[in-house]
């Protein structure tokens, strides 16, 4: 029994942690982030209200959501250093490759906020990645694309201000769309925080050594990138092109049984959870905030969308899915609206790597402030060679 909540022994079994931030009913598909739907945060909330709420427990007031605001906005510039660091990567390289390398450098920078046990450091090095990330993963795309960095421009909205680093150029001035920041700042809120996913158990288990707060969240981001986590949106894309490019809808049944074939190793990307085992609730509002998006840039007809709810649509009516309970996830549609903000598709983890910054911090920043915690060290079971001695080589 924990407040208003009761387990079942099998289950505490399996828990690796107390935790008062997120809350998942895997059975009914609820998300709850401190207590509030994630239904209710993407209809009336920004992604830093989203912040505040995930690191102070609360949503902030007038009062607090200006000064957060402010606060986050006047970090976003990363040390003119960082571009130097940047050159050393191949321009074909993996765009997670540049951001695990660009947030561990992080450590070598900002020196006063690395020392995770105190708790002004915590602070400090928080909104440094909070504001910092969209810089970053920006930085990222223009080194590939061969352009100039954008500068930051503090009049804008966090999302408003990624956008233009992305797609803005020093040759004319770049106009947000108002539909485009709307639904990334919403897809920024899906992906905040997941309770003891693979990434939050890497940072909390990592941080646990007392190692500094950019490094912490330097491996969550390595963690993220595996297409069975946060790559999924990736592969999931990826997918669909395929598909499409085989003949599209009618090709489905066939791609169907391959997936049901459990020798082929094809899955359904962007479908199932180790948690949801109903219909997981970010994916409905994606799917909503996909349509938005393609209706405002005249895409609706998108051959993509069509075939991506043309697999849901199958997949909900097959035995093999129902029975393994097994439904669209956050990944499933997030590729596809994605695409058509205009992000590169093996951007789509570091997007997923920016938004879950805060959910990473707020879940490390729970264990460390736990006066009880110690370094993480997981046990085993041994099932390999009894005590021997080594024989002579002849
Ligand atoms: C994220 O943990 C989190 O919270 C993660 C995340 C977050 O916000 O941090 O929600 C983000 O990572 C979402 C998941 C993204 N991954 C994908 O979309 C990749 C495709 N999905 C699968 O790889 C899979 O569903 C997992 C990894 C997500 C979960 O795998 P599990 O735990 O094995 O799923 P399960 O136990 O429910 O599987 C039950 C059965 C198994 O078959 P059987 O052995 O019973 O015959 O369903 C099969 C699985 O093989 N199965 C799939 C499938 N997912 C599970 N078969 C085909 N396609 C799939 N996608």
């Amino acid at each position: 029994q924990t407040g208003m909540f009761t387990y079942d022994p099998g289950f505490l079994s399996t828990a690796s942690c107390q935790s008062s931030i997120t809350y998942i009913d895997g059975d009914k598909g609820e998300l709850l982030y401190r207590g509030y739907p994630i239904e209710q945060l993407a209809t009336h909330c920004d992604y830093l209200d989203t912040c505040h709420l995930l690191l102070n427990g609360e949503l902030p007031n007038a009062q607090e959501r200006t000064e957060f605001h402010k606060l986050v906005t006047n970090h976003t510039m990363v040390n003119e250093q960082m571009q130097f660091f940047l050159r050393g990567f191949r321009r074909d390289a993996h765009p997670m490759a540049i951001l695990t390398g660009l947030v561990g450098a992080m450590s070598a920078f900002y020196h006063d906020s690395t020392d995770i046990n105190n708790p002004e450091h915590r602070h400090v090095a928080a909104i440094r990645l909070i504001a910092k990330m969209p810089t970053l993963v920006a930085m990222a795309y223009k080194y590939k694309i061969g352009q100039p960095y954008i500068y930051p421009k503090n009049s804008l909205s966090y999302a408003g201000n990624f956008l233009r680093m992305m797609f803005g150029t020093p040759c004319e001035e770049y106009e947000v769309n108002p539909v485009l920041e709307r639904a990334l700042d919403r897809i920024f809120i899906l992906h905040a925080d997941h309770e003891q996913n693979a990434s939050t158990s890497t940072v909390r288990l990592c941080a646990s050594s007392g190692t500094n707060p950019f490094a912490a969240i330097a491996a969550g981001v390595a963690c993220l990138w595996g297409p069975a986590h946060g790559g999924a949106n990736e592969a999931c894309l990826n997918m669909l092109e395929d598909i499409q490019a085989q003949g599209g809808v009618s090709k489905v049944g066939e791609f169907m049984e391959k997936v049901k074939d459990k020798n082929s190793g094809v899955k359904l990307m962007g479908f199932g959870h180790r948690v949801y085992k109903n219909y997981d609730p970010r994916a409905k509002l994606m799917q909503e905030t996909c349509n938005e998006v393609l209706v405002e840039l005249g895409l609706e007809n998108d051959p993509l969308f069509k075939l991506a709810k043309e697999l849901e649509k199958i997949a909900l009516e097959d035995d093999y899915f129902v029975q393994r309970k097994l439904y669209p996830n956050v990944d499933f549609y997030s590729g596809i609206v994605q695409r058509a903000i205009g992000i590169p598709v093996n951007l789509f983890t570091g997007i997923f790597a920016l938004a879950r910054t805060v959910g990473w911090i707020a879940q490390l920043n729970e264990m460390i402030g736990d006066p009880e915690y110690k370094i993480g060290r997981p046990r085993q079971l041994f099932t390999g060679s009894e005590r021997r001695d080594v024989k002579p080589l002849a």
